[in-house]
């Protein structure tokens, strides 16, 4: 079996390399170790910037986050009991982001590579990456208790912050940068309508939290939490009443309460692994790097390094010259370096740090001051939050 080129996982960023490389014509192979029902399962960010709405237009899955995506024109900070409203459109020159859940985006993918014939194999067992330090790579796993291989020309390592790709990497070739954040975000889906029809990013005394939405009559909503700490510690009421506690008075009147449909603890962490190519190996999306929520950058990034990636597979595959492959990691590099600088900008702007000393306390008061008085500074956050252009 022989394809040019295999691509190791099936979320978002493997399944939009996926599309963008068939519609150029080339032909891929997708290896995915979970089912595809446990890969919908995960619940992830809701924000798309037009970036990518853009190239999952391109890559023709775009029909339904056309119909059902919400087209935001700002957002909202609260601040120690104060409101502020970005309006990301009018300081952008009319730029805006579309909430429609990850999720979403991953079945839209799914079902068009399903329909496309491309082929995808689920549950592959101890994928294994070889000789990709030549030009003739192959990969090995096991399906249904039965070993396989595939040669291929190039690797598309798009298999997340715990995949076999970047771990498969010399230690000696490959640099890595990493912040863990002291604390968690606690996280509940319900169908519930919004508190607000814009996302409010909130900073108070008890520590961060957010109100976002899936669509009119879903919300999502997240509350800063102890890194240690158990969700199953956390009733429904306790969550609702600890994020009105963390609102100004009139955006909590307005949180309507139900059921939570998912509830669940994420840790916060900023990480970027250099160079993103080795050989024929080239790693995309969380493999590579990694943000911490706050901003919603985590797909969008992946996007990009899948534009610049699909850029080069397809110059060389037109004219066989490495020279775009080469030029793939300095690109994606420098756009997620400022995205990293963006999300962990807003997170130590928005979170309580227990163990920081009184002066990053003054520091978060001032840079709100800021972005109240100066439309500079507030620009310069909305152009972070609609994302930086290819
Ligand atoms: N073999 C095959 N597949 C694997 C392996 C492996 N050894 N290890 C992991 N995978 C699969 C995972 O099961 C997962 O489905 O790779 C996929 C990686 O998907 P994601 O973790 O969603 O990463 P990515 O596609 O880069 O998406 C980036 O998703 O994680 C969020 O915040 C992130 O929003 C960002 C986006
Ligand atoms: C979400 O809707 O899950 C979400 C939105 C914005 C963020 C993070 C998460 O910054």
């Amino acid at each position: 079996m022989r394809h040019q080129v295999v691509i190791i996982g099936a979320g978002p960023s493997g399944l939009l390399l996926g599309a963008l490389l068939h519609q150029a014509g080339i032909d891929t192979l997708i290896l995915e170790r979970q089912s595809r029902d446990y890969v919908l399962a995960r619940i992830r960010a809701g924000v798309l910037e037009e970036g990518t709405v853009g190239l999952l237009r391109r890559a023709g899955c775009a029909a339904r986050l056309e119909r059902e995506g919400l087209v935001h024109e700002g957002f909202a900070l609260n601040f120690a009991g104060q409101h502020l409203r970005i309006d990301i459109k009018a300081l952008t020159g009319g730029r805006t982001v579309t909430v429609y859940g990850q999720t979403e985006v991953t079945r839209d993918l799914m079902e068009h590579r399903a329909a496309s014939g491309a082929p995808t194999v689920y549950e592959a067992r101890d994928v294994a990456l070889h000789d990709f330090d030549g030009p003739n790579p192959r990969v090995t796993w096991t399906q249904d208790g039965q070993s396989r291989e595939a040669g291929c020309d190039i690797i598309a390592g798009c298999d997340g912050y715990h995949g076999v790709s970047r771990a498969s990497v010399p230690a000696g070739a490959i640099e890595t940068f990493e912040r863990v954040y002291p604390f968690g975000w606690l996280g509940v889906l319900a169908d519930v309508p919004p508190c607000s029809h814009e996302l409010i990013y909130a900073g108070h005394e008890r520590g961060f939290a957010l109100c976002s939405m899936r669509s009119n009559t879903r919300s999502r909503y997240y509350v800063q939490c102890r890194s240690d700490d158990d969700v199953k510690r956390w009733s429904d009421d306790m969550f609702w009443d600890e994020l009105r506690r963390r609102l100004d008075p009139a955006a909590a009147a307005q949180v309507v309460t139900g059921p939570s449909i998912e509830k669940s603890i994420a840790p916060l962490r900023s990480f970027v692994a250099e160079p993103l190519r080795f050989g024929r190996l080239f790693l995309a999306g969380d493999a590579a790097h990694i943000v911490p929520p706050t901003g919603a950058k985590g797909l969008n990034l992946a996007a990009g390094d899948v534009h610049y990636l699909s850029e080069a597979l397809i110059a060389f595959y037109e004219d066989r010259s490495e020279g775009a492959l080469d030029t793939y990691s300095a690109r994606a590099l420098d756009r997620i370096w400022k995205a990293e600088r963006f999300s962990w900008s807003l997170t130590t702007l928005l979170h309580r740090f227990d163990t920081s000393p009184p002066f990053e306390r003054r520091m978060q008061d001032a840079e709100f001051a800021l972005l109240r008085s100066s439309e500079t500074a507030r620009r310069a956050l909305a152009e972070g939050y609609v994302g930086l252009p290819y």
